[in-house]
């Protein structure tokens, strides 16, 4: 890339892949394009957000050999951006469902992931999650927003070719991101038909648009595996599933024989986790709910000396920006202290963290504080990431944002 365009630290930045240029990487900003569109800098094309302070995000992968030089070094028109890129990703949105399928040995009947992790996936700023045939899009950006026409017929296709049937396309901007690209946020009034799918075996309703994520949390779906496995190998008899949503974990744990007690403050979602348990035919006793804030519930148990073999705490992010990493911290530590307070001896706490704020480094510090509050000693038994549809790129750290650690307590 010509020197004097972008500063040293950010030339460094993409050597190592980096995918974002925000302003201050910038040196001469008159190169910049009046409006969104796709722009050619260096060897890569990027997607250009003009009122964000992130400004180039790159699509593609970093040493991609589709690409070749244009004439013209900006692109903000939908004809142009389908010649330019309509055959790379058609291949490429493709590939990538291909390969996921086939990773997490999904068939037609439990096609439930997610297609396209935006940055993860080279795609900046689309999100596209697959429930059976409806497919989720979250529009999160200007330039994807600008193309979005174009975008939404070559996802069609793909899934068209791969899957063989003609998917519905439910569009979402809900993302309070779009914020900060200058798009309006727009949350839908109701609430999505709940359809009926497969999820590791069980039968699951989903939400496919509804109020968290794109609907369901896909990442979760090897630890509510790992969980169940482990429960089962450990012979565990009772469980706390907390932030527990339509009951992942808790209902994989209550099919297997666990005694479940799930918490969450949401009443729709405990609501699909009852309905979830009677689609399975498990039996009631063995999973209750709660509707409940997660902190005063816990600190009822402790008060209460209640104990549990297994507790799993999967909360939502705390921190969303940097400056909340404290508070946030302060958070985590109190719920961990907490929850530690409440297990049996050899018991297994499967905590989770998802933002990328909080470093593995400094959750496990957390952690470590948290065993000493609750003056329990702990081993680190396994440490999980998201599910493979949700596999960060190594070249991008703030697309690592999902750990969950599974402490045993001696
Ligand atoms: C990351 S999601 C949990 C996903 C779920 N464990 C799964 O595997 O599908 C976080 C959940 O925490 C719930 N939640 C948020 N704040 C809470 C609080 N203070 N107390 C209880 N639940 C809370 C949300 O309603 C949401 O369902």
């Amino acid at each position: 890339m010509k020197k004097g365009i972008i500063t040293k630290s950010a030339f460094k930045k993409l050597s190592s892949g980096h995918p974002w240029l925000s302003a201050s990487d910038i040196v001469d900003r008159k190169i910049l394009p009046p409006r969104a569109g796709a722009f050619l800098l260096g060897q890569h094309w990027w997607l250009y957000s003009p009122e964000s302070f992130l400004k180039l995000r790159r699509l593609g992968p970093s040493l991609a050999g589709w690409m070749y030089t244009p004439r013209f070094n900006t692109l903000s028109n939908a004809d142009q951006f389908q010649s330019y890129f309509g055959n790379w990703l058609l291949c490429h949105f493709k590939e990538t469902l291909q390969k996921k399928m086939k990773l997490q040995n999904l068939d037609e009947e439990d096609l439930c992931l997610r297609w396209i992790f935006s940055e993860n996936d080279f795609v900046p700023g689309l999100i596209v999650d697959i429930f059976g045939d409806k497919v989720v899009a979250q529009i999160n950006t200007a330039p994807i927003e600008l193309f979005w026409v174009n975008i939404q017929k070559i996802l069609a296709r793909a899934y068209h070719e791969v899957v063989g049937k003609e998917p519905t396309i439910k569009e979402l901007r809900n993302s309070s991101v779009r914020k900060k690209e200058g798009l309006e946020i727009i949350v839908p009034e109701t609430e999505p038909e709940p359809m009926i799918l497969r999820w590791n075996g069980l039968i699951w309703q989903m939400s496919p648009g509804g109020s968290q994520k794109t609907g369901s949390y896909f990442d979760q779906r090897e630890n509510h595996n790992r969980t169940k496995q482990i429960a089962l190998e450990r012979k565990y008899k009772t469980a706390w599933d907390l932030c527990a949503y339509q009951g992942g974990f808790g209902l994989h744990l209550a099919k297997a024989g666990v005694k479940v007690t799930a918490v969450d403050q949401s009443e729709t979602a405990l609501e699909a986790a009852n309905k979830n348990l009677s689609l399975n035919s498990i039996p009631e006793e063995n999973f209750v709910t709660q509707k409940a804030d997660v902190f005063t519930w816990l600190r009822h148990k402790v008060e209460s000396k209640s104990k549990v073999d297994l507790i799993i705490l999967d909360p939502p992010s705390f921190v969303k920006s940097r400056t909340e990493i404290n508070a946030a911290t302060r958070g985590y530590k109190e719920l961990n202290a907490l929850a530690l307070q409440c297990l049996n001896p050899g018991g297994l706490l499967v905590t989770c963290v998802c933002s990328h704020h909080l470093t593995p480094k400094l959750f496990e510090s957390v952690l470590k504080d948290a065993a000493a509050i609750a003056k329990t000693k702990v081993k680190v038994l396994e440490r999980h990431g998201p599910s493979p549809d949700h596999a960060p790129a190594p070249h991008f750290t703030e697309g690592n944002y999902l750990q969950a650690y599974y402490l045993v307590t001696s």
